[in-house]
């Protein structure tokens, strides 16, 4: 079966933050911008998960639903199918999404002031998270080796002063893309258990994996950790459904587990029953061939938009190993980041996400999303030739 990831749908006006938002957010303009910032994707969602949702459409009746063992059952099929990752549905939570599991969990596991550490650059919402529930970042750099990142444990300790809780990891990373070696992630949860930290394994771009790499689940690495580890994984990115709003935790252990469902269930609170629906249709073979095809074309754009923006003097597109998350170093330009920021915005007309939110480490990048249509790709190569032109 063919999928139609070229398709180009004008999501202008449809109330997508992606484009919808960019004017006032990047003063970018959706007339003729090219939205290449948050993470979803430009093109429809696997057919099989349309279908779901037709079928529910005709059904025509969105009243209270019970439990939903189809769904769980899906999440253990795709974790033991796609990553050898066995899990018992009883380990499963299900949260508003991703952002709202991390929230959750700075409030179950952490007081205001406590201490919770990142590896940085990371996703920006990380410190946000932290920030706003008054915890304190602690914020590790990831040390650069040439193309990717390393771990700089010794470096990470000496940032700790014993008065943290938590350390949110992510894997693969957003934004640098790197794929975590199990000696890595072993590594990692011997520092949380070391310093006595609750593990968050955000493992979001568990499914977004080039080939050459292969992606290792926490608890499959470190089994040993599962008494401190919180694992959350949502179809969300894979699948292009983000805005449901519904992500999982997964949680080996049963008092950890207990805790946080005690507070889902002082909250009341009970996902979208159509959200369900949409992800045991994508956690399955159909949605499992499209996760595949999806991978095929985001391999060919990020081959097509590195060897673009490479080509400008002093712009250097790190190579992914994961995500359609191209994380591009403008440091070779000698430009400031308000410098190439400006020309990417107004000359391109392309709004990317800014380094510096991703914390220390980017400063002389941008974010682009690579998922749409290989013609979109060409379009943003050309257009940041053009803005760079007196580069060459
Ligand atoms: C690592 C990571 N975690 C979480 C999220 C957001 O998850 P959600 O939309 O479910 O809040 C993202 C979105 O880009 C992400 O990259």
């Amino acid at each position: 079966m063919t999928f139609s990831f070229d398709q180009q749908i004008d999501r202008r006006g449809s109330h997508c933050s992606k484009w919808d938002l960019m004017e006032t957010l990047y003063d970018v303009s959706p007339d003729d911008g090219l939205a290449m910032w948050t993470a979803d994707s430009e093109y429809p969602t696997a057919p099989c998960v349309i279908d779901a949702l037709r079928r529910a459409a005709d059904h025509g009746i969105f009243g209270y639903t019970s439990a939903y063992p189809e769904y769980l059952d899906a999440i253990q099929w795709w974790m033991q199918t796609r990553h050898n990752w066995q899990i018992d549905t009883g380990w499963i939570l299900t949260t508003q999404g991703l952002g709202n599991a991390i929230a959750l969990s700075l409030d179950v596991w952490s007081a205001p002031g406590d201490g919770v550490v990142t590896f940085s650059p990371v996703y920006h919402e990380f410190r946000h998270k932290i920030e706003r529930a008054d915890r304190r970042l602690v914020e590790c750099p990831l040390k650069r080796t040439g193309d990717t990142y390393a771990l700089d444990l010794d470096d990470a300790q000496s940032r700790l002063d014993g008065s943290e809780k938590i350390l949110i990891w992510c894997s693969p990373q957003n934004p640098s893309g790197r794929v975590w070696t199990r000696d890595e992630l072993r590594a990692v949860a011997d520092f949380a258990t070391r310093n006595d930290l609750l593990l968050i394994s955000d493992e979001v771009h568990q499914d977004l994996v080039y080939p050459g790499q292969t992606f290792v689940p926490m608890h499959v690495a470190a089994p040993e950790a599962q008494d401190r580890l919180v694992v959350l994984t949502a179809a969300s990115k894979t699948f292009n459904i983000a805005g449901q709003r519904t992500g999982n935790m997964i949680i080996p252990d049963s008092s950890l587990r207990a805790a946080m469902a005690r507070r889902l269930n002082t909250l009341d609170y009970k996902p979208a029953a159509l959200s369900l629906t949409m992800i045991a249709a994508a956690y399955s073979p159909a949605g499992a061939a499209w996760a595949d095809a999806q991978l095929e074309h985001l391999a060919g754009n990020r081959a097509v938009f590195d060897a673009a923006v490479n080509a400008i003097p002093g712009v250097h597109s790190l190579p992914l190993q994961s995500t359609y998350l191209a994380w591009v170093d403008f440091s070779g330009t000698g430009m400031t980041f308000d410098e190439f920021d400006t020309r990417i915005r107004k000359a391109a007309r392309i709004a990317p996400s800014a380094g510096p939110g991703f914390g220390a480490g980017g400063e002389s990048f941008e974010r682009f999303n690579l998922a749409m249509s290989r013609a979109q790709i060409i379009e943003a190569g050309n257009r940041l030739q053009d803005a760079f032109g007196d580069l060459q």
